[in-house]
């Protein structure tokens, strides 16, 4: 496995793999690596000759009073994983090294990014875009693989591939949960032992709305009143937003009719997590 910090090296590494007739995967991250990121590296692993791994906490994607200094961050255990799982390439660079002189341009996909996650961090989605398409332009990755815990993340630069004609595969790979159901994130690591145990709201509540949906019920105002049921029982958890949606438009429902994307996040005390499931109807 090779490290890089700078955009020349790891060009450099991939145009000779690829003049080598050899496939990119390529799996973005923001370091502190857990079984998720673990789960998209070895999907990469399968889908390609070569795996790159970025690892960068890409301040563009943080709102003003958001965690960008305190994410958390562990190059060492990073490497590590990345090596357990047989990636080859490793591009960890520095802010400065991927925000050279006073950038001018933003990529923006329009429409999909102002729901959900994207009402209570407006500045979000493009920071994600931007350095997505910078990161695609540095590795040029036949195929990239991202997590469907952030599925409006996924459905965003799935849309930006296409519009841009981007020449990459954009792969989703299902949630990883801990035992418990609790979606693995990198911010899991901020709740306090209560809070970790209350968090398991957010896949019970999701749990509940596909029970209920496969009962029959098809009313979004219904399933609602029920998850805020659930959510009231917890002290320290606080609803930001759960949206029922088309899986590919983002655009809410009102009835469960169809194959319904059902996403929440939820603060508990200081921290958001995020979380989501496809609900059918008459599926069990
Ligand atoms: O999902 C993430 O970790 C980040 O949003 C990504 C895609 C690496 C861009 O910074």
């Amino acid at each position: 496995m090779e490290v890089f910090s700078t955009i020349v090296d790891v060009r450099h590494a991939l145009r000779e793999e690829r003049r080598r007739g050899r496939s990119v995967a390529f799996v973005p991250t923001m370091g502190y690596l857990h079984e998720g990121h673990v789960a998209l590296m070895r999907e990469g692993r399968k889908r390609a000759n070569i795996l790159v791994v970025s690892i960068f906490v890409n301040p563009t994607q943080f709102g003003p009073s958001e965690d960008l200094d305190a994410y958390p961050r562990d190059l060492e255990s990073d490497l590590a994983k990345c090596r357990g799982v047989g990636a080859h390439v490793v591009f960890p660079p520095t802010p400065a090294e991927m925000y050279q002189g006073t950038p001018r341009t933003t990529v923006t996909v329009e429409g999909l990014t102002q729901g959900l996650c994207g009402r209570s961090r407006p500045t979000h989605f493009q920071g994600v875009t931007t350095v997505v398409t910078k990161l695609f332009n540095i590795v040029q990755p036949d195929v990239a693989i991202f997590g469907e815990k952030d599925y409006q993340q996924l459905a965003v630069l799935r849309q930006m591939a296409r519009d841009l004609n981007t020449p990459v595969e954009i792969i989703g790979a299902p949630t990883v949960r801990e035992p418990d159901g609790l979606a693995m994130s990198s911010r899991n690591a901020y709740l306090s032992p209560d809070q970790r145990q209350q968090a398991t709201v957010l896949i019970r509540s999701l749990r509940q709305v596909h029970a209920l949906v496969a009962q029959g019920e098809q009313d979004v105002g219904v399933l609602d009143r029920e998850v805020r049921g659930l959510l009231d029982q917890e002290p320290d958890a606080r609803l930001d937003y759960l949206s029922f949606v088309h899986p590919d438009t983002l655009e809410p429902v009102d009835t469960v009719s169809a194959p319904t994307r059902v996403a929440m996040a939820v603060f508990l005390g200081p921290t958001r997590l995020i979380d989501n499931i496809l609900v059918t109807p008459g599926a069990p």
